[in-house]
């Protein structure tokens, strides 16, 4: 799977430790920012290249990591067609699959411990979808204009 890869700078160290996490499983990282810890950066700018890269189709899938994982999840669900998610364990994690269909998944660097991050990624990555959800989330892509309200096949 190709992974598209975003923090800030209080995301950064936990971003370096999942990009190797996932290089190890196989995974294909396109790691786009921040660059270091040290400069301080806005979280919205890196939330959207995230959903960016997997609205486009450039990557399949988003990780995006700021200090609680809020804001950049806040920021990542405006790009229409991502179903951006803050996960928090491997409980919440497996469900933003299964019910959700996230395609971008959130971490809170200051919220969550490195095991509980990596876990929390594992249990996502494992999951799968659960196609009785499907009519909710095309509710979803009406919301933000990626899908067309009226479903042409019932015209
Ligand atoms: C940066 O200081 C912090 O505000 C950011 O990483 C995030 O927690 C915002 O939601």
């Amino acid at each position: 799977m190709r992974i598209a890869l975003g923090s800030d700078h209080a995301g950064f160290d936990l971003k370096s430790i999942v990009a190797v996490h996932l290089a190890e499983r196989g995974h294909e990282v396109e790691d786009l920012g921040a660059r270091d810890a040290m400069t301080s950066v806005d979280y919205p700018d890196f939330g959207a290249a995230v959903g960016r890269a997997v609205v486009s189709g450039s990557c399949d899938l988003g990780v995006a990591i700021c200090g609680t994982g809020i804001g950049i999840s806040i920021a990542a669900n405006k790009v229409s067609g991502v179903r951006a998610a803050l996960v928090n364990d491997v409980t919440t994690a497996t469900l933003a699959k299964q019910h959700n269909d996230a395609n971008v998944v959130c971490l809170g660097a200051r919220v969550l411990g490195t095991v509980t991050a990596l876990d929390a990624l594992d249990a996502f990555l494992a999951a799968v979808v659960e196609p009785r959800h499907q009519a909710r989330l095309r509710k979803i892509a009406v919301l933000d204009g990626s899908a067309p309200a009226n479903n042409p096949s019932e015209d």
